[in-house]
């Protein structure tokens, strides 16, 4: 499938996946920094913001081959693929399926395993009720949780966008990604057989993906960095992006040419 995607600048390959149910807006300030020294390449993952949703569940498989399509249509053999939250998931299909495509990988406020049975219940309620209804209740229940509460009170503008973006995902994309999302397999066995340069960045009170989980994710990949983003949760990114933008360029920097 296409993609919708923004692009800026000129050298080596980033691509940034958002996370759900979000879109590249996420990435604006990733994006204006990352660009004075890397082609920086944000796209919309199915369903979510300009990107078509396509058929049946969106899995991070399908997920991850619409990025494998995107990279080829702009003939780029290797690249930097970063993902925060669903897009780390996404990442982690791109290892299972591609891993020779990639030059290094940046692993932002995810996990690496699978939804416990009940959680993935409660993504299967969740969809069915947003398809009965609309997003409210995913928008709701998330909103609270994506950000450190000094951030809402730092940057309200900011976050009033994200919860736009949030609201402005069709039911469909959203109900497909939480089923796509539900079924996602465990992660962890792969983590030993990554051999790319690898970053794990979280932020330190995120609630979603904890900072605990982070460093064990980190701990199972060879070689990898650990960042924690102090007073700040699950959306490091928007939320802190002078030290999130500093770390991805110190890691960037160090990949070997
Ligand atoms: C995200 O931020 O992408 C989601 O919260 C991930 C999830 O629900 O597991």
């Amino acid at each position: 499938m296409k993609l919708a995607y923004e692009e800026a600048g000129s050298g080596e390959l980033v691509v940034l996946l958002h996370g759900f149910p979000l879109s590249r807006q996420m990435w604006r300030a990733q994006i204006d920094a990352l660009s004075s020294g890397y082609r920086v390449v944000a796209p919309d993952l199915r369903g979510h913001g300009a990107s078509p949703l396509g058929q049946g569940v969106a899995t991070m498989e399908a997920m991850a081959d619409d990025v494998l399509e995107l990279v080829d249509s702009l003939g780029v053999s290797r690249f930097v693929l970063g993902g925060l939250s669903m897009g780390g998931y996404v990442a982690f299909a791109f290892v299972r399926r591609h891993s020779e495509r990639l030059r290094g990988l940046m692993l932002m406020d995810t996990r690496a395993a699978a939804d416990t049975p009940e959680a993935a219940l409660n993504r299967a309620r969740t969809a069915e009720a947003v398809l009965a209804a609309d997003v409210t209740p995913v928008v709701d229940t998330m909103m609270p949780r994506l950000f450190d509460p000094r951030s809402a009170e730092r940057s309200p503008e900011r976050l009033a966008e994200i919860k736009a973006v949030m609201q402005n995902t069709a039911a469909a994309a959203v109900a497909a990604a939480l089923r796509g999302m539900a079924c996602r397999p465990d992660s962890r066995p792969l983590l030993g057989a990554i051999t790319v340069p690898t970053l794990v960045l979280v932020g330190e009170t995120d609630v979603i993906t904890p900072a605990a989980e982070a460093e064990l994710m980190a701990q199972a990949i060879p070689g990898a960095r650990l960042a924690v983003v102090p007073g700040v949760g699950h959306m490091a990114p928007v939320e802190d992006p002078g030290a999130v933008n500093s770390i991805l360029v110190d890691f960037l920097a160090s990949l070997p040419a």
